[in-house]
């Protein structure tokens, strides 16, 4: 049963106006990393894919992005290059055993997600 929906689209060039200082607050590290070693243009389309995954999945819990606190939560590439959150305190206890899927796309000017929430503690899958 789907428990929750989030969407959020952002514009890459916001993504590359911030400052350092913003980015570690909005990134998890390894996500600052993996952008490291890319072009910047493509960095930032990535970075901007994660920062829309994160808004999202703040909507489908009905939480926003401040209470996940966005730099612990991790938009990591599993194996053929799918997005999956690997998600650290709070947003783990937020997330109270949902399944999540997730999807990013991005084309210049901008970047979106969708985030859809299913099963969880209190009814059938
Ligand atoms: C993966 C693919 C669908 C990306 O499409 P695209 O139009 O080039 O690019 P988009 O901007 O729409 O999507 C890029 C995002 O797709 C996601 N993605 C990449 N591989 C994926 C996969 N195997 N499954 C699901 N999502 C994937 C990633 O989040 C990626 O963004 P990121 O690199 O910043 O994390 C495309 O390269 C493709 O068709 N690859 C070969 C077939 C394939 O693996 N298909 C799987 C999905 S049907």
């Amino acid at each position: 049963m789907v428990r929750g929906l989030g969407i959020d689209v952002v514009n890459i060039a916001r993504i590359k106006a911030l400052s350092p200082g913003v980015r570690q607050r909005l990134f998890h590290p390894d996500e600052l990393a993996e952008a490291q070693s890319m072009d910047e243009q493509a960095g930032c389309h990535y970075l901007a894919g994660r920062f829309a995954a994160k808004e999202a999945l703040g909507k489908a819990l009905g939480c926003g992005l401040a209470s996940l606190v966005p730099q612990r939560v991790l938009v990591a590439r599993a194996e053929g290059g799918a997005p999956a959150f690997v998600l650290e305190q709070p947003a783990s206890g937020l997330v109270a055993g949902y399944d999540i899927l997730l999807s990013i796309s991005h084309d210049d000017p901008v970047a979106v997600a969708v985030v859809v929430l299913s099963g969880g503690p209190d009814g059938p899958q």
